[in-house]
């Protein structure tokens, strides 16, 4: 997730107003901030690693002439947080400069085909190729215009993107274009904006115009004009109206950041679908490898830790260790060894305890693998390779959006590695990866469909003095993660295990009305874990449990019930079974009067580049 703005002015200077429309969209991303202007048919450009005010003290980002450019903030996916990979990227010549957020899934290929025409490439970043891309285009069809030339390279990009481009060639306008990475343009009486979101330009007016996939526009001194990239037919949209304050516009309208982050699950899932292959085979190449696996992490990191040990058994038939952060020292400290490899998982990169597990192997020689949502963190640094979860900054302290992406990619690397490994057959490996692919929507039609019923839910159990969570095989991990949610921001004392250790011991706590959470996809699990329920309910507790749509059986048992779509396999389950237990914790800490954005005595760790 990055932040792109652009503006046309009538009259006066861009820069100052595109500055502090980026800076109105840092929340987007904050790994480097870059403005390109045109001025006098001139490209000036202004750009490097850091936050947007360390960069503009050096560089005084206002200070540059001309009424049109476009800014960039960044949230780094492909390529490290140095200045050579901020945005505006370059073509050749220097005479289009292109901004981007999205990600372009055949860069490599692009970039290997411009490269063979003797395009010079100086960034990491996917972006790039746009802007050479554009510049051949317009080398092979000398009679295209700039937006001819931006449509029919975009016809070639795959992947999402919403992306403005400039040229000294036809200095007076911007072509920006959208394909499932939001795109907005502001209109007022000094110009035209076009921008990620809309808090960029709420200051300077509230009219709107939203723009849908596959549109490309034109902003000019004239206005907009919005066509479509297929087939260049003209879209007619007028402005609408937002009331929103600067402090709803950040949060897109949503309350809180958690449960803005809760409704991007289907958008960020989507972007965890366009990992890099290289990195997927990487990864694999080296667990296939290990002799042992550890995977490390913290809180909800080691719940998807927990997950994926159950994805690596059932898939690729690799044991591996899931370890807390702040145990690992203790428990394997003196016995990793050369032959160990650690897979750290931390959507930070920078929980201590994680590190700290992550340099104790690193001293006794062990190999280093992460998986982290902040690329450019101590995390990427120290280890042997790394893969980013795309999810883009996640301001609420209780992880969501990051825990489901977490578990899509570690579901791609056990899927790569049966692949590798040749364990399951080809058949349930391509039937897995459809259904990831429906994943996305999956989890839309959860939040359309079930939120209502959540909330009424949480309103019901808010003043029980205690939960319990429970799931059996890999819904433990469900499990696990539901209680850390609810007891994490809504104060409830919960507690979370195997539903099958309930009789060892946790039963005798089960009294009249004590609401027992079971998570019951309809997996190899479910005739036992119906034994379980039926435990639970002889000695009065309240069954509230997440079930898949129509298991009639469970929701003749239960008190309260929320439906997931069917079909979603066994270890796929977690990413759409926890979406009603992020609600459920969001709606019962609401219903409690808390702030769900500020837990008590909790902060979310931060990177320092
Ligand atoms: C969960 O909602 C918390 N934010 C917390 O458990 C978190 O997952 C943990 O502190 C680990 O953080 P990390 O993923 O950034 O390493």
């Amino acid at each position: 997730m990055c932040g792109i703005f652009g503006c046309v002015l009538k009259d006066g200077n861009a820069a100052p107003l595109i500055h502090s429309s980026l800076k109105r969209l840092e929340y987007r991303g904050y790994d480097s901030v870059g403005i390109a202007t045109i001025f006098n048919d001139k490209i000036h450009l202004k750009k490097d690693m850091g936050k947007i005010d360390e960069v503009d003290k050096i560089l005084n980002l206002d200070d540059m002439p001309g009424s049109i450019g476009i800014g960039h903030t960044r949230w780094a996916t492909h390529g490290a947080p140095l200045k050579v990979n901020s945005h505006p990227h370059a073509d050749c010549t220097g005479e289009i400069m292109v901004v981007h957020n999205g990600i372009i899934e055949n860069f490599m290929d692009l970039k290997t085909e411009l490269q063979n025409l003797d395009h010079t490439f100086v960034s990491k970043t996917d972006t790039e190729v746009a802007a050479h891309l554009i510049e051949q285009t317009l080398k092979n069809n000398p009679k295209l215009d700039l937006v001819g030339a931006v449509q029919e390279s975009l016809k070639r990009i795959e992947g999402s993107y919403a992306l403005a481009v400039i040229s000294t060639r036809e200095p007076d306008k911007i072509v920006c274009a959208r394909n499932e990475s939001p795109l907005v343009l502001g209109v007022n009486g000094k110009g035209v904006f076009c921008a990620s979101d809309i808090p960029a330009f709420l200051p300077i007016t509230n009219k709107a115009v939203m723009i849908n996939n596959g549109e490309l526009v034109i902003l000019s001194p004239k206005g907009y004009e919005i066509r479509k990239i297929s087939d260049s037919s003209p879209v007619i949209r007028e402005p609408i109206t937002i009331d929103w304050t600067a402090e709803m516009a950040v949060k897109q309208g949503y309350p809180h950041f958690m449960i803005k982050e809760i409704h991007e699950q289907p958008e960020t899932l989507r972007n965890t679908l366009r990992m890099q292959d290289h990195y997927l085979d990487l990864l694999s190449t080296f667990l296939d490898r290990a002799n042992e696996v550890f995977l490390v992490a913290c809180g909800t990191s080691y719940h998807a830790c927990l997950a994926a040990s159950y994805m690596f058994s059932k898939l690729a038939f690799l044991p591996t260790y899931p370890v807390y952060g702040s145990e690992f020292v203790e428990q394997h400290g003196k016995s990793v060894s050369i032959d160990s490899t650690i897979l750290a998982v931390s959507q930070s990169g920078e929980t201590a305890d994680t590190i700290c597990s992550v340099t104790c192997a690193q001293q006794r020689a062990a190999t280093v693998l992460s998986l982290t949502n902040t690329i450019g963190s101590t995390l990427t640094r120290i280890s042997r390779v790394y893969i980013g979860t795309q999810a883009g900054p996640e301001i609420g302290v209780a992880a969501t959006k990051t825990f489901t992406s977490q578990l899509s990619v570690l579901a791609q690397l056990a899927l790569r590695l049966a692949k590798k490994r040749g364990k399951i057959s080809q058949d349930e490996i391509d039937h897995l990866e459809e259904q990831l692919v429906r994943l996305p929507d999956t989890v839309d039609t959860i939040v359309k469909t079930q939120e209502q019923k959540i909330k009424i839910i949480a309103e019901k159990y808010k003043d029980a003095k205690v939960f319990f969570f429970l799931g059996r095989g890999i819904s433990t991990a469900t499990a696990f993660e539901g209680r850390l949610k609810l007891m994490e921001i809504a104060y409830i004392p919960a507690i979370a295990f195997p539903a099958g250790e309930s009789k060892h011991g946790p039963i005798s706590l089960i009294e009249d009305g004590f609401p027992v959470v079971f998570v019951c996809p309809k997996d190899e699990t479910h005739k036992t874990v119906i034994g379980n329920v039926m435990e639970m309910k002889a000695r009065g507790a309240h069954i509230i449990a997440v079930i898949e749509e129509g298991d009639e059986e469970i929701k003749s048992l239960a008190d309260d019930y929320v439906e997931i779509p069917k079909g979603v396999p066994s270890v796929l389950s977690p990413i759409p079974f926890v979406v009603p237990l992020q609600l459920l914790a969001y709606y019962t800490a609401l219903a409690k009067g808390y702030n769900p954005d500020m837990p008590r005595n909790l902060a979310k760790s931060v990177t320092v580049k």
